[in-house]
């Protein structure tokens, strides 16, 4: 197994040999969406980490195959699937985390932003269903379009007076992955030791890598900015492409989902100064809901760490993010309006 994990992340590596994860600290994950092209990989690196006991696999289909398939994985993590509507609630209570990859992903051609009428309505539900069995739970949205349904989901906790600004938001954490792999490729780097805050949204112009805020430190011609900048914000379209109709990222999203929800249950389990980007509702900038990198702790989102010394490049891409950001953010809430 050790050998297997080295060849997936070195990240799991870090996290499959955890010595910290004694049974008290370990937690409840539900993955709704776990039928999927991302819940699939995401669920199995979830049962690979020690730092779960209890795993749960929700779709509308294909989650007793894949929940038979990976109960079979030597690990001590408990798979259990529900398929339907009608195990929904089963598969939600006592959980300490949820992640929600469920939804239509991207073809050729399409924004995000297209697949707003089926995914809001998905996300609606799921969260309701939150709301009611696991209300306490951290939510962590990954169906997109993630400027839009992280304020939906808000939105529902809200009505069912369960809403904790803390606990419910959007991974972002494939820009983080992104950037770090392309910069790393560029300046010769090992892309593991890179980091590269995200902030801003989850599409298009409203991705706002930090370039002036690499580490380690590394300098930029301004051609090489507006290069490295437009390939992170355009990379899930390029994979959009080479699959051809075939869907979006599955894999290194299924990575980046294993690694944000890692970072969510060790800051529960009292680890200090877990730090990952995520969309989530914001005080501190000019936007209701805005993704800077968050300090994790037992309770969810501790506070954002805001977006540091921003250069002339990073503030002109945070205004013509603006008029995008901010029609997400209100599509979000006309549909959660019409849904209550
Ligand atoms: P997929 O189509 O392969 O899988 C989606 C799964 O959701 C399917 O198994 C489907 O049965 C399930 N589903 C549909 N309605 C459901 C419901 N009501 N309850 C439970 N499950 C339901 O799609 P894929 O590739 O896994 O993508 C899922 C979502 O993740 C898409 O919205 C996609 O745009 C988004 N995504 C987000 C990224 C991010 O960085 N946040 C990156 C890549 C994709």
């Amino acid at each position: 197994l050790g050998s297997l994990i080295s060849k997936i992340s070195p990240n799991l590596i870090r996290y499959a040999s955890s010595a910290s994860a004694s049974g008290s600290s370990q937690r409840k994950v539900a993955v709704l969406g776990a039928g999927g092209g991302i819940g699939q990989p995401l669920s199995l690196l979830l049962k690979l980490s020690p730092l779960i006991s209890d795993l749960s696999l929700y779709d509308i289909q294909h989650t007793k195959g894949v929940g038979a398939d990976l109960s079979h994985i030597e690990t001590r993590t408990k798979v259990r699937a529900y398929v339907g509507k009608s195990e929904l609630s089963d598969a939600l209570k006592g959980m300490d985390l949820v992640v929600i990859p469920a939804g239509v992903p991207r073809k050729p051609g399409m924004t995000r932003d297209d697949l707003f009428n089926t995914n809001a309505t998905i996300v609606a539900d799921l969260v309701s269903a939150c709301a009611k069995n696991c209300p306490r739970a951290i939510i962590a949205i990954i169906a997109n379009p993630v400027n839009s349904t992280v304020v939906i989901a808000s939105e529902i906790m809200k009505a069912h007076n369960v809403y904790d600004e803390k606990k419910v938001v959007g991974v972002t954490t494939l820009d983080v992955v992104r950037a770090a792999t392309f910069i790393a490729e560029a300046k010769g780097l090992d892309p593991a030791k890179v980091n590269i805050p995200v902030i801003g949204g989850h599409s298009g112009n409203t991705i706002i890598p930090l370039l002036s805020q690499t580490s380690p430190p590394v300098s930029f011609s301004q051609q090489e900015l507006e290069s490295l900048t437009t390939r992170i914000q355009n990379a899930g379209t390029e994979v959009v492409e080479a699959k051809a109709g075939a869907g979006s990222a599955t894999l290194s999203m299924a990575h980046a989902g294993a690694r944000f929800s890692f970072a969510v249950l060790e800051a529960l389990s009292g680890k200090e100064g877990v730090v990952e980007c995520g969309y989530i509702a914001s005080r501190e900038t000019e936007f209701s809901y805005f993704a800077t990198p968050l300090l994790f702790g037992r309770n969810g989102v501790e506070r954002s760490m805001g977006v540091g010394k921003l250069s002339d490049f990073e503030k002109k891409l945070i205004e013509k993010a603006k008029k995008e950001l901010n029609g997400n953010i209100q599509s979000g809430l006309t549909f959660a309006k019409q849904y209550l």
